[in-house]
């Protein structure tokens, strides 16, 4: 019974109680079915205007851009924790992150250019170096300036910055696709929307046959139970009846792969039983309260042919786009009634078992426990 699920899944030994509250039932059907149940029904409580983030939700390393996208003569500008940052190449190549607010009168640097590796703010000529040293002042004496700079890494094609105060961690964690995949597209788009409610959606397969009838779940029948298996660890499992495996990677990335014949149709009970798959990457990095920069990357393992069909990327981007619009106005409208109050969770079931375990995830990060919930043993 989906009531016992729930409670189960709320009463999860990671749970921690001063985010779960037993709301009142406030419509007779739900009064009925808490009586059925014999159980408190609990929620965690995400509702109201989303509060600042906590300082120590920064400290990861988060994924901001795709190697791809940085040329040696390009500025990609970023919001990450609602602060404006700039991403560019230094003389050496390497990329560096500053923020993108010139010391002298706050212009925003990515509208300037790049300068043998320094960006030069448009406005007066201030050239700054990637570690955020000014080291051109046309015009005028030079003065000791710094501007803050972000740690800032390369690896495997994508750009990494560590936006929180503690020193950032040794290694950076791996996202390609595993061995066999072919990456196909990388797409980022920029959404008004929290990012956590972005990981929600996205950590949810149950919606599909309701919400992608136009795309990839056209023609779905709706299962008469979806659940989430967690077999591994806590935050990565697979979908029954679907054939798709799905992980939640601390901070704020959703892998996951699925079995298909053709893409858009899915086949067979689980991935090892499928002979060909997609596999994707979406990072939802919080830029600011109400918006999201979400990274995609989605690779195949068959038809490496694709690669090389003209224009291509242009379908790939179409098709991640009507997908995306599908939850999207969804999500907008799930925002908006919890600015103004509602709670986003306050009703969980089975399926709803991973985007639960992310929120329970965030809230202890947030409250600084020191060993986090479903984290694998080392
Ligand atoms: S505002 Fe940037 S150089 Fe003057
Ligand atoms: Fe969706």
């Amino acid at each position: 019974m989906e009531t016992l699920v729930n409670d189960r899944l709320l009463q999860d030994s990671n749970t921690r109680e001063s985010n779960v509250s037993t709301p009142t039932p406030s419509t007779s059907t739900e009064f009925i079915d808490t009586v059925k149940s014999r159980q408190p029904r609990r929620s965690i409580n995400v509702s109201g205007p989303v509060q600042p983030y906590h300082a120590r939700l920064k400290n990861f390393w988060y994924p901001v851009a795709f190697s791809a996208d940085l040329k040696d003569d390009t500025m990609v500008p970023i919001d990450c924790f609602e602060e404006p940052w700039v991403i560019f190449r230094g003389k050496d190549g390497k990329p560096g992150c500053v923020q993108n607010t010139c010391a002298h009168r706050a212009c925003p640097l990515h509208l300037g250019s790049i300068n043998e590796g320094r960006i030069q703010c448009p406005y007066h000529g201030w050239e700054y170096s990637t570690d955020g040293k000014c080291k051109k002042m046309p015009s005028t004496r030079l003065l000791n300036v710094k501007i803050r700079a972000l740690p800032c890494f390369e690896q495997e094609g994508m750009i990494w910055i560590w936006p929180g105060d503690d020193p950032p961690a040794a290694n950076l964690p791996s996202l390609l696709p595993p061995s066999g995949f072919q990456i196909h597209a990388e797409i980022v788009m920029e959404l008004p929307v929290e990012h956590g409610l972005l990981l929600d959606n996205l950590l949810d397969l149950a919606h599909a046959p309701f919400t992608h009838t136009s795309t990839f779940a056209k023609g779905w029948s709706v299962p008469s139970l979806v659940k989430f298996l967690t077999p591994a660890s806590g935050l990565q499992g697979y979908w029954d009846p679907y054939p798709i495996d799905m992980e939640f990677r601390p901070p704020c990335m959703v892998l996951s792969t699925i079995g298909i014949s053709k893409p858009g149709k899915l086949e067979g009970q689980n991935t090892r039983e499928c002979s060909t798959h997609l596999h994707q990457l979406h990072v939802c990095l919080p830029s600011s309260r109400q918006k999201t920069r979400l990274l995609y990357r989605m690779s195949l393992d068959f038809a490496p042919v694709l690669k090389h069909v003209p224009f291509i990327q242009y379908l790939w981007r179409h098709f991640a786009e009507k997908v995306l619009n599908e939850d999207l106005r969804l999500v907008l409208g799930q925002q908006e009634r919890m600015l103004n109050g509602a709670n986003v969770w306050n009703w969980p079931v089975s399926y709803d078992k991973l985007g639960v375990r992310y929120r329970l995830w965030r809230d202890a990060v947030e409250q600084g426990s020191k060993r986090l919930p479903f984290e694998k043993s080392a």
